[in-house]
């Protein structure tokens, strides 16, 4: 197929039922910036996402989030064997940048100032045959990130 783009990833959507909540816990743990904020909407935005209020970027670096808030949001986990985007992995330029992750999630979480809608802690830091070390954590609305040291050389 000829490539008439090269594709990028520009934002995460991440759909919350505590906006307050949820951009405090990205701002800490991503150590991300807040961009802007909107609370009037298209009306195409309107029909896809009933209910949202406001929505505001954060970015850390070159990833940005789009946390948004839904007055109908049912609080609950989607059905995990259903379709869905199951992780989104960031990659990191250091193993230590994947302890310091994992270190500054339990900060977070033990500090009492977030409400979590899981309990799940941090993964152990797993290294796979290719010396490829990953983590995997849950937000503070229960969506699993992985980050990944990944050597140079490897895929
Ligand atoms: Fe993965």
């Amino acid at each position: 197929m000829n490539q008439l783009v090269k594709p990028r990833i520009h934002h995460l959507g991440v759909q919350t039922a505590d906006l307050n909540n949820c951009l405090a816990w990205y701002l800490e743990f991503f150590d991300a910036e807040q961009k802007w904020e909107l609370d009037r909407f298209s009306q195409l935005t309107l029909s896809r996402l009933p209910g949202i209020r406001r929505l505001t970027e954060v970015a850390a670096g070159e990833l940005r989030f789009h946390l948004f808030d839904r007055a109908g949001h049912t609080r609950q986990q989607p059905d995990e064997d259903g379709f869905l985007f199951q992780h989104v992995c960031i990659q990191v330029d250091s193993p230590q940048a994947l302890q310091a992750a994992r270190r500054r999630w339990a900060e977070l979480y033990e500090s009492g100032r977030f409400t979590f809608s899981r309990p799940d802690q941090p993964t152990e830091i797993v290294v796979d045959d290719d010396g490829v070390q990953s983590l995997y954590l849950f937000d503070v609305n229960g969506l699993e990130y992985e980050f990944a040291y990944i050597p140079d050389g490897h895929r």
